[in-house]
């Protein structure tokens, strides 16, 4: 056995490797789940069980902002065939409405069984006896199956931060009762929404006929043998509300926030996006919205400034690739077509920015656009609303997002629908500071109060104290 109480598992260690010919060093890994992790972790004195970033390298554990790092090596294949396919390829779409179509390629799946594999025994070597494992994400959902054979001892918790789609959809992929299993061999599976977890146990009543009663599933260790519980229900993640309102608080990120709309030409209005380069977050649709709006004349490039951070995002994947064609020549052709020397309609940004700027763009933004197509939560719509101290500026909140489950207040769109999404963004522009006070209080008072620390509290207090029937092997 080893050592440590508490573990996280994920595909992405919170930082990357990043090498160069001489040199090499760390960067905070891209996306949500480490958004939300990371804080989790450096407070809870685990181990952290990931991959570095980089191909072909292994490297020791080490220590890191009071948690153990035990980087899981990869090969170019492992890359290759289970993150950028099976995982990046196959699941992300399927598990997003499709809006890509899935592949399915059975090489891609055993890369992914193999590396869920190792991920297992790396993740079974450091845990102490009885210890709790958190395992997250679509990248490791065959992880809790494997570990409860390795280590009847831990108990098991995973976390789904994207969608689970529904039973129609996910009947298409050739391992899913495969899935399903990897999933059940944990005592508590957590979903963002509600609807994510009754989708699950459709799934598990269709795909593997197991007794389904109050969110809990009876599941068989093996045929004939001893059964346990695992349990599947809804933890909306969420932010560092801390972390979030401390830097906006902060003089110099208040003076940056002056600088940008002063660098910017003190336009009447910015409107900001800030997402991934991912086809799932409509960007492209409200890039739409927004060209037609400078051409109805509804908003003028004298008056508004759009910035839109798009960080870059599994770039060697085909429907990534051709994603960023189609926006940055949707932005070249918007800015061909309506930019003055003077002004430009759009700043479009191909980088990801440290998070002291970030709330920097946040505190300068009237305007937030969020139009994900299918988004499981969507952490920049908390953070913006954390990060806006003085109640004022509009959200304008796609209702495909998890957060618009609890962020009522904001405009609320279906990013299908370019008109309403028209006269959504001007709605938003033109929203008196009264109305938006309004809003932006109720929403903030949603946001304080569900901070992500109270999240991994409330999933572990469940993950304790539920299931205490299951028998846990020494
Ligand atoms: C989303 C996923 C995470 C993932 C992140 C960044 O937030 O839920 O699991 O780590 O995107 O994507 P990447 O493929 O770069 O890890």
């Amino acid at each position: 056995y080893g050592e440590f109480e508490f573990i996280v598992v994920s595909n992405r260690l919170p930082v990357d490797r990043v090498s160069t010919t001489d040199s090499s060093t760390w960067r905070r890994s891209p996306g949500g789940l480490v958004t939300a992790l990371a804080p989790v972790m450096s407070k809870a004195d685990g181990a952290w069980v990931g991959w570095h970033g980089a191909p072909d390298e292994s490297l020791d554990a080490f220590d890191h902002d009071n948690m153990r790092l035990v980087p899981v090596p990869l090969t170019e294949d492992e890359v290759e065939f289970y993150y950028e396919g099976f995982s990046n390829a196959t699941l992300w779409p399927l598990y997003h409405d499709v809006i890509a179509p899935p592949e399915f390629h059975r090489h891609w799946y055993d890369s992914y069984r193999r590396v869920n594999e190792r991920f297992a025994q790396a993740t079974a070597a450091v845990a102490a006896e009885g210890a709790t494992v958190w395992v997250q994400d679509y990248q490791m959902q065959l992880v809790p199956k494997m570990l409860r054979a390795a280590r009847p001892d831990l108990k098991i918790g995973f976390f789904n931060h994207i969608p689970f789609p529904p039973l129609e959809i996910f009947a298409q992929l050739p391992w899913r009762r495969q899935v399903i299993e990897g999933l059940l061999g944990a005592d508590l599976i957590g979903f963002q929404r509600p609807s994510d977890a009754s989708n699950f146990l459709r799934c598990v009543r269709r795909f593997v006929g197991h007794t389904v009663r109050q969110q809990q599933v009876q599941v068989e260790v093996e045929e004939g043998g001893p059964t346990y519980t695992s349990r599947a229900e809804a933890f909306p993640i969420s932010i560092d509300v801390d972390q979030i309102i401390t830097l906006a608080n902060r003089e110099d990120i208040i003076e940056r926030s002056k600088e940008i709309r002063r660098e910017l030409g003190n336009p009447k209005h910015i409107l900001l996006g800030v997402d991934r380069l991912d086809y799932t977050k409509g960007i492209g649709h409200r890039l739409k919205a927004y060209e037609e709006l400078l051409a109805d004349g509804h908003v003028k490039v004298e008056d508004a400034a759009l910035i839109q951070v798009a960080s870059p995002s599994r770039e060697r994947v085909e429907q990534y690739r051709l994603l960023r064609e189609e926006i940055e020549g949707a932005v070249g052709r918007i800015n061909g077509t309506y930019d003055t020397i003077k002004n430009t309609a759009i700043r479009y940004l191909h980088h990801s920015y440290p998070v002291e700027e970030m709330v920097a763009l946040y505190l300068a933004a009237d305007v937030m656009l969020i139009t994900a197509l299918r988004d499981g939560m969507n952490l920049v719509a908390k953070e913006y609303v954390a990060a806006r101290t003085g109640n004022s500026g509009a959200l304008v909140l796609s209702e495909f997002a998890g957060a618009a489950d609890t962020l009522r207040q904001a405009v609320l769109i279906n990013p299908h629908d370019i008109d309403g999404l028209k006269a959504a963004i001007v709605t938003a522009v033109n929203m008196s500071p009264a109305e938006a006070t309004r809003r932006m209080r109720i929403m903030r008072r949603q946001v304080l109060q569900n901070d992500v620390e109270r999240w991994s509290k409330t999933f572990l207090t469940a993950l304790q104290e539920g299931n205490d029937d299951n028998p846990q092997e020494a």
